[in-house]
């Protein structure tokens, strides 16, 4: 289960179809971004166990998902043009404590929620969109990320266990929501 305080706007893919080559570079971004963020905690964390066995995995699927972004972007005639970094991601981070280990905690817990609406959005996307490769792509897309939340929240389990992982998922999945509200200017992925 994808522990989402609220689901998706029912708007949302109404206000982002005129836009969705928008979004898919987007997504690409995004892609190259969740490889980074596992590839930064095997730096900082080497230490703990297990965690660069869980997550190198992880860098390398992303790193997947991002060239088959990439091949998507130029069959479709799509640049990977520069974006303006989304208000969502940015607020979401800012709620991580700079003190250890809760800023362990943290981490794994935002990137676990921006799994999670990845994977409810790859879903929605799979079902709306019309162009029937990318819809099938991203039903399976969703799957992946969906499993990528599993492996986000075990890992915080396993070093913090169960409680002060429920207490804090809590929290930042109300501050997800929020985050998403914020993020009302452009098309995007993760906008409102
Ligand atoms: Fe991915
Ligand atoms: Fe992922």
């Amino acid at each position: 289960m994808l522990h989402l305080a609220a689901p998706t706007d029912p708007g949302w893919f109404d206000r982002i179809e005129d836009d969705l080559h928008l979004v898919l570079v987007d997504h690409a971004h995004l892609e190259k971004r969740a490889a980074s963020t596992a590839l930064s905690m095997i730096f900082r964390y080497t230490g703990r166990p297990d965690l660069p066995m869980t997550l190198s995995p992880i860098v390398r699927e992303e790193m997947r998902h991002f060239e088959q972004m990439l091949g998507i972007l130029a069959e479709r005639g799509i640049e990977l043009i520069r974006l303006e970094a989304a208000d969502y991601a940015t607020t979401l981070v800012g709620k991580v404590r700079k003190q250890e280990p809760q800023r362990l905690l943290d981490r794994l817990i935002v990137a676990a929620l921006i799994e999670a609406r990845s994977a409810e959005r790859f879903k929605i996307l799979s079902e709306r969109v019309k162009d029937a490769p990318l819809a099938a792509y991203y039903g399976q897309l969703f799957e992946s990320e969906a499993r990528h939340y599993t492996v986000y929240t075990d890992l915080a389990r396993r070093y913090f266990g169960h409680d002060a992982v429920k207490t804090r998922l809590d929290e930042l999945a109300s501050a997800e929501v929020e985050a998403l509200q914020s993020t009302t200017k452009q098309a995007r992925l993760h906008s409102w």
